[in-house]
């Protein structure tokens, strides 16, 4: 094979980036992900400010994988093997000769604190140092938003007539934000946030104009991801996820802010995809599971097939017809998953990986897998009934069941085949009844993997903790092949060309 001879353009210095309230990273992975044609990275990361201890282990295990992956261009076999032990013995792979390097990078690159008023001092004094050694102070960029749980449309009716919800602390965590741009000035900061914060009120005024003003005073202005032109209206902000390539619809408001008198090019807009992406295209490929029947130590396969045949039988005798039953068994959890084509293949998947991570069914208890198999079969044949529609063996024991009225009638939901799913929220964390996977076999919701999948995480993205922590960090992130566009909009302001190959 003739080698390419042709001169590379020599790669300008990787652009600081701070990522605050970072999650698990999902926003951060699809900037970290852009490279130039000479492979180098476009934005490095300098520091990741996270609050919860199990999603800064994570920060830090996916910190170190980048850190061989700039000099290699792969992550060490160790990461491998870890991975396809179900991420058992992270803290021998953090002292493991191939890894140790990169987890020491990673221990001053994810501050596992608090922001906030008190602890100022302190990230003030570490954005400091992080963006001097990387002599990045005037061209950098923030990235993160602050947590939305108060802005968020179901905490907003979940806390009717709460007197504490008007103090709640979260609504001025955005004053974090403020402080860091008015200190700091990045050149420019990408914020992402639920819809609710465009409606929210906070002591009578609407929340969202007097951030747009806040921002304003600190000098930024601000571009919509979507819509060309300055001066964007409010719904202007709000990014459709399904209409990029990704196989969920998950709706956010994303800011973009522009130092004011920076030289910048102009900011482009996201190109929507040609077509949407599917739950199926998303996560069909994964082996089938069973799902286990709880208590976990009366798990028995007679008493999951009882389940199955007992929901089937009910949903034919409501004017279904039943789908064929392969004999599936336990899990197969080292079977290689199958392919998916185009971008999203390209992206999600690694051939190094051998399998998949973290595709584990929850236990679930007879009731629910039956309410699951029932569920599964009436989305086949293309009906969606709400819980007051459920028979009588299936319907649950609440007072309200049947009430047209009462609220959270879809809080069982079966995520249709051809289409993209609902939001992944944290909430899966909790229960699993809003994700019950549309194969009427499996009788189960869905596992981390596929919530991840959903999200656009590769599948050789690993998070840590238990798996309510696990599903619990996948629900908060922004989607990082989402990220990885928006990460191409501001590489292209600083006029840097991205390369289609990832990091
Ligand atoms: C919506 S998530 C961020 C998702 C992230 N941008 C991503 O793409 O993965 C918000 C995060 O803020 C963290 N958080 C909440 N309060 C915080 C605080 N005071 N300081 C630092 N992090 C905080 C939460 O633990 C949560 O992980």
């Amino acid at each position: 094979m003739l080698q390419d001879t042709t001169p590379k353009e020599p790669s300008a210095m990787p652009i600081p980036l701070i990522d605050v309230f970072a999650g698990p990273g999902g926003l951060n992975e699809g900037f970290s992900s852009l490279i130039d044609a000479a492979g180098e990275p476009i934005f490095q990361t300098v520091a990741s400010f996270e609050l919860d201890p199990w999603a800064c282990e994570t920060l830090k295990l996916r910190s170190a994988v980048r850190h061989y992956r700039r000099i290699d261009r792969v992550a060490p076999s160790s990461y491998y093997e870890f991975l396809r032990s179900g991420g058992r013995g992270l803290a021998d792979l953090k002292v493991h000769s191939e890894m140790a390097v990169g987890f020491k990078e990673a221990e001053s690159e994810v501050v596992c604190m608090a922001l906030g008023p008190q602890t100022r001092p302190e990230s003030d004094h570490i954005i400091e140092s992080a963006l001097q050694r990387h002599g990045g102070k005037d061209d950098w960029v923030l990235i993160g938003g602050p947590p939305c749980q108060a802005y968020s449309l179901a905490g907003r009716s979940r806390r009717k007539g709460d007197p504490t919800f008007a103090d709640d602390h979260k609504h001025v965590l955005y004053k974090e934000y403020l402080a860091i741009l008015e200190r700091f000035r990045p050149s420019v900061f990408v914020m992402e946030n639920v819809k609710g914060m465009l409606s929210s009120k906070h002591a009578g005024g609407a929340i969202f104009q007097s951030i747009r003003d806040d921002l304003s005073s600190a000098g930024y202005d601000l571009r919509s991801f979507v819509i060309p032109g300055s001066d964007p209206s409010p719904s202007d902000f709000i990014i459709r996820s399904e209409n990029y390539g990704i196989p969920q619809r998950r709706h956010r408001v994303i800011l973009l802010g522009v130092r004011h008198g920076t030289t910048l090019d102009s900011a482009g807009v996201l190109e929507e995809a040609m077509a949407p992406v599917t739950v199926e295209q998303a996560i069909g490929g994964l082996p089938r599971i069973r799902s286990m029947v709880s208590p976990r130590n009366r798990d028995s396969e007679v008493e999951w097939r009882r389940a199955r045949d007992t929901a089937w039988l009910i949903a034919g005798r409501s004017g279904g017809r039943t789908a064929p039953t392969p004999d599936i068994g336990a899990a197969y959890l080292d079977e290689p998953a199958g392919d998916i084509v185009g971008e999203l293949g390209d992206w999600l998947l690694d051939d190094r990986l051998g399998g998949v991570t973290l595709h584990e069914s929850r236990a679930h208890m007879t009731k629910d897998l039956m309410r699951y198999g029932y569920l599964a079969q009436k989305a086949v044949m293309g009906e969606r009934p709400k819980l007051g529609d459920l028979p009588d063996e299936l319907v649950p024991n609440h007072k309200n069941a049947r009430d047209v009225n009462a609220p959270f009638t879809d809080r069982f939901r079966v995520q249709v085949s051809g289409q993209a799913s609902t939001t992944v929220v944290s909430h899966i964390s909790k229960d699993g009844h809003y994700y019950i996977h549309p194969d009427p076999v499996q009788m189960r919701s869905l596992s981390v993997r596929e919530a991840a999948r959903l999200q656009t995480f590769p599948d050789d993205y690993f998070f840590v903790g238990g798996r309510t922590q696990q599903y619990h960090q996948v629900g908060n992130a922004v989607p990082p092949l989402l990220a990885r566009q928006l990460g191409e909009v501001v590489a292209r302001m600083f006029g840097r060309k991205v390369d289609t190959q990832r990091l």
